[in-house]
């Protein structure tokens, strides 16, 4: 098992921060500060240079400051056996650009894969309670670290489906060419929804374990993969041929990987339907464990971990509970929070503990 480590980070025009330099320690950092001062812009930056995107927004014009600014995240990282690499996405006028060592990667996907990272946010709580949006990402985020391929194919599937949608709107149900876009459409759809099952089974027995050590066992929670279209060629194309009429009154198809969902019960109930507030929290954190346990899995690298403001989220014993999961873990972490001092202990004392503060977006290491 190799570890992804931040060796430097360099961050230029993010949000509020101006000119962050981050050297961060091998396992433990901690962003410290009050409310606005920039510590998820931090985390935004380490997620921006290590998958091109953020966690926060699917807009990434709202990172740059102004309108004449250039947003620059920089970052050397280092598999524990392998040379330090230089990574950077830029972000000026609408355009991303991306390097890897000074160079144009071929695709985004493949430059997102090679540096797993895990981010748990305020934002992504809706996983349990929110719409299948949510949960999708989720599945997405754990396919591409189990193959690149995925996300490759969950792009041509969009551009296939808007092409569809397209030619039904221009030309109507009965046009030529919809029965090529149908058959593109459920060639890249078959691969998606395929990635997701696997993505889903892999979760599942992680996820369903982690909710029975933090909420113990009286109550089962199971996880499954609830395709919204047919895993089979066929009966999926006829589906789609079927759907034209509907699909072109709603504007989108009305099967398909864009629909999926992964479904969540507690004791055989649908957990959106019984979940408690608690039992909520519980299984985001259950889906999060299991989330870094599986990206581990699948790629043999210890995921960089992001923690934004978790204790302000979870109560005090599952806080505790994550906490004994990265303790075991050697991966490195960053985690901020308002409140430095209620942190459980961690067995920071063998100087795996590195502080920062940031206040209006200039950080400083502190000693702890
Ligand atoms: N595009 C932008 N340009 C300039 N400043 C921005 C931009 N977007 C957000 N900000 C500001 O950046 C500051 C830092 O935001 P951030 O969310 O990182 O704070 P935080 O320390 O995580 O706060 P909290 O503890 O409330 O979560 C905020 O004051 C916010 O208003
Ligand atoms: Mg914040």
């Amino acid at each position: 098992m190799s570890l992804l480590r931040v060796l430097s980070l360099s961050v230029r025009s993010l949000r509020n921060l101006e000119s962050v330099d981050l050297e961060p320690g091998p396992r433990f950092n901690v962003i410290a500060g009050d409310n606005g001062q920039g510590k998820t812009s931090v985390l935004e930056a380490i997620y921006l240079v290590t998958t091109t995107r953020s966690f926060r927004t699917s807009k990434l014009a709202e990172l740059v400051p102004t309108r004449a600014a250039e947003t620059i995240v920089s970052v050397r990282a280092k598999l524990d056996d392998g040379a330090p690499r230089e990574q950077s996405v830029g972000l000026q006028g609408g355009r991303r650009s991306v390097r890897m060592d000074g160079v144009r990667p071929k695709g985004l996907a493949e430059f997102a894969y090679r540096s797993p990272v895990v981010v748990f946010s305020p934002s992504e709580l809706g996983v349990s309670m929110g719409p299948g949006s949510e949960r999708r990402k989720l599945l997405d985020r754990v396919a591409l670290y189990i193959g690149a391929h995925a996300l490759i194919e969950a792009e041509s599937y969009a551009r296939a489906q808007k092409e569809r949608q397209r030619a039904l709107e221009t030309r109507g149900i009965a046009a030529r060419d919809l029965q090529e876009w149908e058959e593109v459409m459920v060639g890249h759809a078959l691969a998606v929804m395929r990635a997701r099952q696997d993505a889903s089974t892999r979760l599942a027995g992680a996820a369903r374990e982690a909710f029975q050590r933090i909420a113990g066992p009286k109550l089962t929670a199971s996880f499954s993969y609830a395709p919204s279209a047919p895993l089979d060629a066929v009966e999926y194309r006829r589906a789609l041929e079927g759907s034209r009429a509907r699909d072109l009154a709603r504007g989108s198809a009305s099967v398909g990987p864009h629909r999926d969902d992964l479904a969540v019960t507690l004791g055989g109930d649908a957990a959106r339907r019984v979940g408690s507030q608690g039992q909520h929290r519980a299984i985001v954190l259950a889906l999060k464990i299991a989330e870094i346990e599986v990206v581990t899995q699948a790629r043999g690298v210890r995921p960089i971990l992001l923690l934004d403001d978790v204790s302000s989220e979870l109560d005090r014993d599952r806080t505790a509970a994550l906490f004994r999961v990265l303790s075991e873990q050697r991966g490195q972490v960053f985690l901020t929070t308002t409140r430095p001092d209620l942190l459980p202990d961690l067995g920071w004392d063998d100087g795996a503990r590195v502080d920062f503060v940031i206040v209006g977006g200039a950080l400083r290491a502190t000693r702890s």
